[in-house]
């Protein structure tokens, strides 16, 4: 009867562990604390009673206990604010050597695309012993990706990137769950979750129709959106004569200097800005006549751009 029954979702990542640890701590100092109370407060309320002869005794405080009930609260919050911190640290710092990919959320199904291209619906098959790095992005409204056997959760925004990671430590299938409200069929936005041995993967992929990997499609779109007509890619003109955007070769990850001259990071935020609303935030020393590509472009193409520029380096500064 209780084989299927359990308290604990399963644990199948390398933040399942110490997640469980700090919970289960956290509940057993409340149920450590709780009791001490109730059976202090039964103890007392028996053994001082209202009874006849007996007059209540004036206490004008203590200092030592003062200082002890102070004291020993605040090391116990300090210690616990201390793991805890370090623990959602941990988990908010993506390995650099993950695998990256990318998440697109809509009402109500889960778009996932694998770092070599392939893509899959409300599924997500992974390898052992990987670290995973999901990018993240809404096509509507706000959803959650929600892997309990991972201990993993996040926010998945619309018009703002949000990331996950994790490694699965432990091959069978889990559940995926959206774990915020997000419309009438909130409920049937799921999945699976599938870890496989890293053969197995690899197998698994050479089955699926093969596509372009981001990077790829990426530098497909960069020609047919003309994005070239106007940027450089580390070459000192483009097709069509001078430059008249900036040089996009190895300026992922750096520094841009806006017309006002204020500075910004050249990340996933800043890369889709500029393709929805170039004029909102512009390169110093270029005219406004980018176009925006806001309804001609969904996020997952965007994500490919983004892809893209990330792997072109500037020439001469190594791949
Ligand atoms: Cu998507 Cu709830």
């Amino acid at each position: 009867m209780f084989e299927n029954f359990s308290l604990w979702p399963e644990s199948a990542s390398n933040l399942s562990g110490p997640i469980d640890r700090l919970y289960l701590f956290l509940i057993g100092l409340s149920v450590f604390f709780g009791f001490l109370i109730v059976s202090a407060l039964l103890v007392f309320s028996v053994r001082y009673r209202r009874r006849p002869g007996h007059v209540a005794s004036r206490i004008e405080g203590s200092l030592p206990l003062e200082l002890l009930w102070t004291g020993v609260p605040l090391a116990i919050v300090l210690f616990i604010f201390v793991w805890g911190t370090r623990l959602y640290v941990h988990a908010r710092t993506p390995p650099e050597e993950g695998m990256r990919f990318h998440v697109t959320a809509k009402q109500w199904m889960w778009k996932i695309q694998h770092p070599t291209g392939q893509s899959e619906i409300n599924e997500l098959h992974l390898p052992l012993g990987q670290p995973v790095v999901l990018t993240m992005i809404s096509e509507d409204v706000i959803h959650s990706f929600f892997v309990p056997a991972f201990r993993a959760k996040m926010d998945v925004l619309p018009g703002m990137y949000s990331s996950l990671w994790f490694t699965p430590t432990k091959i069978g299938v889990y559940h995926l769950f959206c774990a915020e409200y997000c419309g009438t069929k909130h409920s049937e936005m799921g999945g699976r979750v599938v870890v496989l041995d890293p053969a197995d993967y690899q197998a698994w992929l050479d089955g699926r129709p093969a596509e372009k990997n981001p990077v790829e499609a990426g530098a497909l779109l960069f020609q047919n959106l003309r994005c070239d007509t106007c940027h450089t890619l580390g070459t000192r003109s483009t097709a069509s004569g001078a430059p008249r955007g900036p040089d996009l070769a190895g300026r992922f990850g750096g520094d841009v200097t806006l017309a006002d001259g204020q500075s910004v990071h050249f990340d996933e935020r800043y890369v889709r800005e500029s393709l929805l609303k170039p004029q909102k935030r512009l390169s110093a020393g270029f005219q406004p006549l980018m176009p925006s590509y806001k309804g001609q472009i969904g996020e997952s193409e965007i994500l490919s751009l983004i892809a893209y520029l990330k792997s072109v380096k500037a020439p001469g500064k190594g791949r």
